[in-house]
């Protein structure tokens, strides 16, 4: 038995925020954004649960499936709309999905985590689970601290996952956490975002090269014999630093960054989408999905398309 990705969808808020406009509140510049993060705009706007229901009705029409034949919707998310009940509940009503549903936390590996989960689940007996990444970070921004409200961005991406009776296109995972590491980025409850930039930086090099070698050694792949890399969009600095260790060229790396930000549990599906939309992976190509986030948490899953 098996996972096979069966539709996508995304969805960004239209407002857009360019570095530029930055400018006009904050004490930096569309220069430094550009060179110390690749960002050149984030887009800002809705709520989490409307950003889900958005890119999940997109999936559920991608993959040409009624919502009532969905088993389990999970809701990847770091800012639900209210802390009770949670935002996967709006979801599964404004959607008419059944099934259960439920909202997972592990930041912006949170994608990396869903899969994982699902994966699992679909194993052992449900048939097919809408799986969103969603995000409103820019709720829980300081947006008079340069150092962090430079960096994110609102958004969501979903998927259908459906249960075959092959191998499917799951190969391999890693999901980690070093709970040490929890307070170098952090948003308390009611709070804004609080981060040690450098430290992040550095922990999140070792954790992406750390995770991927896990997942290509689990299923005996070589990472020259990846076709794409789909990492989480924090940086692409990051991005770069990370796949240089890993003997990956840069062109093989999705980035949407430059146009999103960083919207955490939203980004991977974002760059998964964005990929498959410009054709830039075929069936049998290995793709390699990879985050890092708060925790601090990382994951990888790796994929044949
Ligand atoms: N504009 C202009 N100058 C700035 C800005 C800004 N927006 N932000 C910081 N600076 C200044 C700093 O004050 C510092 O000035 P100083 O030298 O006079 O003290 C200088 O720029 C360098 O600051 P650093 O923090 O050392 O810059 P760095 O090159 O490390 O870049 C950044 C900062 C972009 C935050 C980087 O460290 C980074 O990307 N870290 C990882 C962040 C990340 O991935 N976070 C998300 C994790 S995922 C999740 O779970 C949400």
């Amino acid at each position: 038995m098996g996972t096979r990705i069966a539709g996508w969808g995304s969805a960004l808020p239209h407002r857009i925020v360019t570095n530029a406009e930055l400018e006009k509140t904050l004490d930096t510049s569309d220069a430094w954004i550009v060179e110390r993060t690749g960002i050149r705009e984030r887009r800002i706007g809705h709520s989490t649960a409307e950003l889900a229901i958005e890119a999940g009705r997109a999936a559920l029409a991608c993959a040409d499936v009624e919502p009532d034949t969905i088993d389990l919707t999970i809701l990847c998310t770091t800012t639900p709309d209210q802390t009770v009940p949670a935002s996967s509940a709006h979801v599964s009503e404004a959607l008419g999905l059944s099934g259960g549903a439920f909202d997972l936390n592990a930041a912006c590996s949170g994608f990396a985590y869903g899969i994982v989960t699902a994966h699992g689940l679909l194993e052992s007996g449900a048939e097919r689970i809408l799986l969103i990444g969603a995000e409103t970070l820019s709720r829980i921004v300081d947006w008079e601290d340069r150092a962090t409200a430079v960096l994110f961005g609102d958004g969501a991406g979903a998927v259908v996952l459906e249960r075959t009776d092959d191998r499917g296109q799951i190969l391999s995972w890693d999901l980690g956490i070093d709970g040490t590491a929890r307070h170098v980025l952090k948003s308390d409850v009611g709070g804004t975002i609080e981060m040690d930039g450098p430290e992040v930086f550095k922990r999140a090099v070792r954790a992406i090269v750390h995770s991927a070698s896990r997942a290509l050694d689990g299923a005996g792949v070589a990472a020259e014999d990846l076709r794409l890399v789909v990492p989480h969009q924090a940086n692409v600095r990051i991005i770069r630093a990370a796949c240089d260790r890993l003997g990956i060229e840069h062109e093989k790396a999705v980035v949407v960054l430059d146009r999103t930000g960083n919207t955490s549990a939203a980004s991977i599906p974002l760059a998964l989408v964005d990929a498959i939309e410009k054709n830039r992976i075929e069936e049998g190509d290995l793709a390699l999905l990879t985050g890092f986030g708060a925790g601090m948490t990382w994951g990888s899953v790796l994929i044949r398309w």
